[in-house]
């Protein structure tokens, strides 16, 4: 790969709570292996009350700070990428800025362009820190909730969370090239200011991001060496869309079967836990793929395939989509070292469908206390939005 940036640690943060699928399939008297098997949905995160796209966003920062060793004063451009935003003017990027103690030289700002908006931060920060020689780190951040609303279509397909990306020269974790762009008009999937939820029209929206990512990988001489990871508003939109890029390395069905296994699934298998996430997505997923590959490095299996190359295929409705080609750095497994995801995930606590529903409807305040993060939302006065450091 021609230029030495790209990401050199990510982090996240996960919300403490989780809904069964299965309880919301009982819920809805829906047969669960639509969920389970015709969407590949199992469980989805759930956000409480003290947590919001900031304090999620805080939270995932900060811990990029300590586990990069990174000075928050060397970081001189903070992007935070969402569609989760409570104020129309007021980027919340200015609240994270202010929470991880970045200094003010810093320049700031969100970028919303629906799931695509953290990705095209990161390729706006590769392309800041190409400009000039002496500029050292870039923080972007992704940061949603994904809500389509009790007994909706999309309901099965909610979740929230966070990733944090350093971006630098010389990467620790992987090189990223930036290798196609697409962008089409369409409504497949909006969400109008004084609307509470999306108007998505489903399978149409379907249709787009396999246009989107067919027309993305159409432009490239595909690596069937790879590994895919993809936006993942569903794995099995995913398994769907990967099926259609090995069609075009001219794969029998078989093939195809066994490249998704090998490939694609251990990063779906990471999101069919965690839910859509928006801008946090096919981070989410790059994670589950990366731990995925460490723990078989760690048990000497799949060594040989410790450095292939990634695709990383992002989406956003509306619609946007980016290519990007990753290559791991030679030391990737120590910054990697770090991701513990799924047993954080594991460890996080069920919710009853009743909580979920009073969450939903904004009666969470006293429900589910427990705050496992740093920071945490606290309360707004005068509409200012509060945080607290919780330590
Ligand atoms: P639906 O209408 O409830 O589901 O909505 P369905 O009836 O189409 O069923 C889904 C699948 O389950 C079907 O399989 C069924 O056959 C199967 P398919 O035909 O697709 O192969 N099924 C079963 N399988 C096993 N056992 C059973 C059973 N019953 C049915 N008993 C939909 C599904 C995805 C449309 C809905 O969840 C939705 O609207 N989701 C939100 C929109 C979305 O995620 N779109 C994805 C592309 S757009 C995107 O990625 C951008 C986005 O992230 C936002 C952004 O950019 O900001 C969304």
């Amino acid at each position: 790969m021609n230029n030495d940036v790209g990401i050199d640690h990510i982090a996240a943060y996960i919300p403490d709570h989780f809904l069964s699928l299965d309880s919301l399939a009982e819920a809805r008297k829906i047969d669960v292996k639509k969920y389970h098997d015709g969407i590949g949905v199992k469980e989805m995160s759930i956000p409480t009350y003290s947590e919001d796209i900031v304090s999620m966003g805080a939270n995932a920062g900060l811990r990029l700070l300590r586990e990069s060793g990174v000075d928050p004063q060397d970081i001189g451009l903070l992007i935070v990428g969402s569609e989760s935003s409570e104020d129309r003017a007021k980027p919340d990027a200015t609240l994270i800025h202010s929470l991880l103690g970045i200094g003010e030289s810093c320049r700031v700002f969100n970028i919303v362009h629906a799931c695509a908006g953290a990705n095209y931060g990161l390729v706006s920060a590769i392309d800041w820190l190409l400009a000039d020689s002496t500029r050292k780190y870039a923080m972007v951040i992704a940061s949603d909730i994904a809500i389509y609303g009790i007994g909706s279509a999309g309901e099965p397909t909610q979740g929230a969370g966070a990733v944090a990306l350093l971006v630098s020269r010389s990467p620790r974790l992987l090189r990223i090239k930036e290798a196609a762009n697409f962008s089409n008009n369409v409504y497949d999937f909006w969400r109008p200011l004084k609307e509470p939820f999306p108007i998505v029209k489903g399978v149409y929206s379907v249709q787009c991001y396999l246009k989107a990512a067919l027309s993305c990988f159409k432009k490239i001489t595909v690596n069937g060496g790879y590994d895919f990871v993809y936006h993942t508003p569903y794995p099995k939109l995913v398994e769907k869309v990967h099926f259609e890029v090995c069609s075009l390395l001219g794969m029998e069905l078989d093939e195809k079967i066994n490249h998704y296994k090998d490939r694609v699934q251990p990063a779906n298998d990471f999101s069919s836990r965690i839910g859509n996430t928006y801008t946090a997505s096919l981070w989410f997923s790059l994670l589950g793929c990366l731990e995925s590959r460490l723990s078989g490095m760690h048990s000497n299996e799949k060594e040989a395939n410790a450095d292939r190359g990634l695709y990383l295929f992002s989406y956003g409705s509306g619609s946007g989509a980016i290519l990007m080609e990753a290559s791991p750095s030679k030391d990737w497994g120590t910054m990697a070292d770090y991701f513990n995801y799924s047993e954080e995930a594991a460890r996080r606590i069920p919710l009853s469908v009743e909580d979920y529903e009073k969450i939903l409807s904004g009666a969470g305040a006293e429900i589910a206390e427990f705050n496992s993060g740093k920071f945490c939302y606290s309360g707004s006065e005068n509409h200012q939005r509060k945080y607290e450091y919780i330590g």
